[in-house]
């Protein structure tokens, strides 16, 4: 192969490495995550409710979430299995302390929604 060609054929590699191999289109708060907290999440997590009261942990607004708890950030931008709040939902922390507290567990296609759109980089 002579220079120009795998020139070529290396920008033709990068070009698809930056546009994702996957061809998902990029979760967002706004549009995938937010619905879902409010449905699940925000009744205990807000003040007066008891996730805010123990916690720290409001979850009715993208700043709010990306703050956390008194102790720090639950979600780490880019890494789902970093991130606590990833993992109280997905089930691998103690069962309870598991989320929502005291309620079933969510369906495997809101588990997996909330670890992409965080391995996606947790976009606003
Ligand atoms: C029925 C009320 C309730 C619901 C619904 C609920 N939570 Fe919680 N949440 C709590 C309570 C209570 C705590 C404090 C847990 C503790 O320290 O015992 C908490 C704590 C947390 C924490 C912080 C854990 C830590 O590291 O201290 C996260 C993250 C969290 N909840 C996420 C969620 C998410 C995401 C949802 C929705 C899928 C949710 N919660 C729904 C009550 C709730």
């Amino acid at each position: 192969m002579n220079a120009p060609l795998s020139t070529v054929a290396l920008s033709a590699l990068a070009l698809v490495a930056l546009s994702g191999c996957s061809g998902e289109p990029s979760l967002t708060y706004q549009g995938n995550i937010k619905p879902l907290l409010d449905a699940k999440c925000v009744s205990c997590h807000v003040p007066g409710g008891p996730g805010y009261e123990k916690s720290g942990l409001r979850l009715d607004s993208y700043d709010a979430m990306m703050k956390g708890t008194r102790f720090g950030p639950v979600v780490v931008a880019g890494s789902s299995v970093s991130s606590t709040l990833y993992r109280l939902v997905s089930g691998q922390a103690d069962p309870s302390i598991r989320m929502p507290h005291g309620q079933a567990a969510l369906p495997e296609a809101d588990v997996k929604l909330i670890a992409d759109w965080i391995d996606q980089g947790a976009k606003y």
